[in-house]
């Protein structure tokens, strides 16, 4: 048992856990100023104020031997959960970084076969063991910046050979890392250069071959497809989130990153878990999200990366609605799975508080990938993921102080993690 003393704030503790929070319930954050901690195995055994520590001394002293872990006036938050990412992936791509300081845009890159066509060139020449061990580092790195859980896609292979070797890796990221891991199949990422112009017969290839292979493996939890202008269409995405239900496969798909692309509607008729990025929401689409189950996920470090339009964020919680953030972390459009950075475009560029972004980053980023009932949250039998700060003035100050990590110790599974980062 782990058990930690003198927590200044214990950010998001919840005594009743809750699914998500949506609106006005998002700029509120529930904390427990100095405060205990209990672990036990890989699980929140208890935690409580420290003036009433007495009570509880009874329950600890029944369960054995007990580490102590003095805090002394820093804090705990829950890890992040980060319910978009696309880490797995082979080399870089700063040359189309320069490419867009020059001024072409990413649909321009994409155009001339950049962009995620660049991607897959290099992973389909990149072998199972290399694309584990590159992704190993960033999975490392994410870590040690309080990342807990991560949702990572595939998308560069477009074959089912490559798409299968990503799913692969993730799979075994899975099993070796502590941090929790769940999975979609991006098979309609992009058209590869070889279906040029027969966007229809790739969409049945995804349908008539990839799925059942991903699925026949149980490769993946979700289904995603990159609805917008230029890429898949609102009837791509239908048939694709179709089939995927057929297999269990619910959707998290991209959606009005371009344009007003229809993604979003689309998304919430299938029930799709979340639709992320979101730059193009407008009333139609909020009050399509406000009638479903469907989480809006925010990635504001691509509209940074690219200089695009920011999401509407203010104008989707004032309207009522659940907003989770999730890094994108991607080679093209985010190279960073940098929550704390995430959390700070939150609140300077979409204009969230302090509390909003930190809700959107844990509880609802936890509903995002599924696992809210796991994680998300400091909440008796949850899975021990979560972070000790240095000493800094409040909570607040994570999202302010936007340059510097300010984590002094990472729990996962109830145990100390730390990586020598090369
Ligand atoms: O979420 N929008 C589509 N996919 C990624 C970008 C992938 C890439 O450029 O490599 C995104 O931004
Ligand atoms: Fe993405």
């Amino acid at each position: 048992m782990l058990f930690i003393k003198n927590i200044k704030k214990l950010v998001q503790a919840e005594d009743l856990p809750r699914s998500r929070v949506e609106g006005t319930a998002m700029s509120a954050l529930p904390v427990i100023d100095n405060a205990w901690l209990l672990i036990r195995d890989d699980r929140i055994e208890d935690f409580g104020r420290m003036e009433e520590l007495e009570e509880a001394g009874s329950g600890m002293a029944a369960g054995g031997q007990i580490e102590h872990f003095d805090a002394a006036g820093r804090m705990v938050f829950p890890s992040y959960c980060d319910s978009h990412t696309h880490l797995v992936y082979a080399g870089s791509r700063e040359i189309e970084y320069i490419d867009k300081i020059k001024g072409l845009s990413y649909e321009e890159i994409a155009k001339r076969g950049g962009g995620i066509l660049n991607s897959a060139k290099l992973i389909r020449r990149t072998g199972e063991e290399e694309l584990y061990r590159q992704s190993l580092e960033r999975v490392k790195e994410i870590i040690m910046l309080g990342t807990g859980a991560v949702e990572i896609k595939s998308g560069y292979g477009l074959t089912p050979e490559d798409e299968i070797k990503m799913l692969r890796v993730i799979r075994r990221i899975k099993e070796t890392m502590p941090v929790i891991v769940r999975s979609s199949f991006l098979g309609a990422h992009a058209l590869p250069a070889e279906y040029k112009n027969r966007r229809k017969e790739y969409v049945d290839l995804v349908i008539g071959k990839m799925i059942p292979m991903v699925a026949g493996e149980a490769l993946a939890d979700y289904i995603d497809v990159f609805c917008d202008r230029g890429f898949f269409t609102p009837e791509d995405t239908a048939r694709i989130l179709k089939a995927g239900t057929k297999y269990g496969l619910r959707g998290k798909i991209h959606a009005n990153e371009l344009d007003y692309s229809g993604g979003i509607q689309t998304g919430v008729r299938y029930n799709a878990l979340s639709v992320d990025h979101l730059e193009f929401t407008g009333e139609e689409e909020i009050a399509a999200l406000l009638a479903s189950e469907t989480m809006p996920t925010l990635l504001p470090g691509a509209a940074f990366f690219l200089g695009m339009e920011y999401p509407p964020a203010r104008r989707m919680i004032d309207a009522g609605l659940s907003v989770a953030m999730a890094s994108d972390y991607n080679p093209g459009s985010s190279p960073s799975g940098n929550m704390k950075f995430i959390m700070s475009l939150g609140c300077i560029k979409l204009k969230m508080l302090p509390e909003e972004v930190i809700n959107s980053v844990t509880i609802n980023g936890a509903y995002a990938m599924g696992i809210e009932e796991k994680a998300g949250s400091i909440a008796r039998g949850k899975k021990a993921n979560l972070f000790i700060t240095k000493i800094i003035p409040g909570y607040e100050f994570m999202p302010y102080a936007y340059g510097s990590n300010h984590i002094d110790t990472v729990i996962l599974n109830g145990k100390r993690v730390e990586y020598d980062l090369k």
